[in-house]
């Protein structure tokens, strides 16, 4: 039975990818701070939820207590790690950029520390779509420059991508990092925009829509983005030994074996579009207040999903209707709302 190292088990995604992997046969074991940024109740019923399975284990710590982490990492010996963990949220690290400095790059590194020295088959780790910046060539494919990060988020998870490269390439530690477009679904975060819009809908609040709705995302279902983390597992790059080993339109590193690869579902959708469709699925109209452009947003985002299908065979497509019909029966369920 492979062994699943899972950091930020008790997260958004990190509970769907621990799901998924327990019901194909792998032994998880998931490392969680169980950070206040949001409620932190909802991160303990995911990880209960979670130990409801035999095969799944959890440690509470933080990526910045390196004892604790490399203690677990010894005594699990986990063939893969995927980590997850990570302050995220564009907006926060406005308010609060040490929070990203310490659990983004200190806890980062812990992380690379202890896969080199188990050697893992693979570690995978996520990125974000918010490395794109200022780009406005869309899709975006991974082969684009990414020089211009917008917050200080994007910033960490741009140097996540350089820090990983080094690893790999020094160690030969085989890594992919993913570049997530806007998860959503069930058990999802309270701070993303479809949580928030739900519930001021359903409870008669206002919503706030920034630059006046003129906005577009990618928006990925969270079961088809874990999918996706769960073939790529299988999928450790190799270092090439020619520059012919390279394939087209792979992102895979000239000189390590590392690439970074996007999971969306390539396709952008009009901020106004998915209200709507949350209003329907709510049976009632938002209050809306509409907002200039908040600071260090983006206006949209568009992922080149390609690669991933040339690496999996796979490529997300839950229409947003019925990702946001699943979202909305979780949530009058799971709040009695
Ligand atoms: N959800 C998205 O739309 C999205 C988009 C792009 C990238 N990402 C990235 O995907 C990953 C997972 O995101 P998510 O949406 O599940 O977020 P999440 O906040 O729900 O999950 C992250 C988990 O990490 C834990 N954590 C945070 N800081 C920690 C620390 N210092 N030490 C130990 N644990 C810590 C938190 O308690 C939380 O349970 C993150 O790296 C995030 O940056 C998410």
């Amino acid at each position: 039975m492979r062994t699943v190292l899972v950091t930020g088990s008790a997260g958004f995604i990190g509970f769907h990818l621990s799901q998924l992997l327990l019901e194909e046969g792998f032994r998880v074991v998931g490392f969680d701070g169980m950070t206040d940024y949001y409620d932190v109740r909802i991160k303990q019923r995911r990880h209960q939820m979670l130990l409801q399975h035999p095969h799944f284990s959890c440690t509470e710590g933080m990526l910045e207590d390196f004892d604790t982490l490399h203690a677990l990492a010894l005594a699990e010996k986990p063939d893969v790690i995927v980590h997850l963990a990570a302050q995220a949220g564009v907006r926060y690290s406005l308010e609060n950029p040490r929070a990203y400095l310490d659990a983004n790059l200190i806890g980062t590194f812990n992380v690379m520390e202890c896969a080199r020295e188990l050697g893992v088959d693979h570690l995978l780790m996520a990125s974000t779509s918010s490395v794109y910046g200022a780009n406005t060539q869309m899709p975006f494919g991974e082969d684009q420059k990414c020089d211009t990060p917008l917050t200080f988020y994007a910033a960490t998870k741009k140097a996540n991508e350089a820090m990983a490269h080094s690893y790999a390439h020094l160690w030969s530690l085989p890594t992919t990092m993913f570049r997530f477009f806007t998860v959503y679904g069930p058990w999802g975060r309270p701070d993303m925009a479809l949580f928030k819009f739900t519930r001021g809908i359903l409870e008669g609040t206002p919503i706030d829509i920034y630059n006046d709705g003129d906005m577009y995302r990618d928006f990925t279902y969270v079961s088809d983005l874990v999918r996706g983390i769960r073939l790529l597992i299988d999928a450790a790059p190799v270092r090439p030994e020619t520059p012919e080993d390279i394939a087209q339109g792979d992102s895979l590193s000239p000189v390590a074996p590392f690439r970074v690869v996007n999971i969306g579902n390539g396709d952008k959708v009009r901020l106004m579009d998915f209200i709507t469709a949350i209003e329907e699925e709510c049976g009632r109209e938002a209050v809306k207040n509409f907002m200039p452009m908040q600071q260090g947003d983006v206006p949209a985002t568009w992922a080149d999903a390609s690669l991933l299908q040339t690496l999996t065979g796979y490529a997300p497509q839950t229409p947003f209707r019925e990702g946001v019909r699943q979202f909305v029966t979780w949530y009058r369920d799971y709040y009695r709302a």
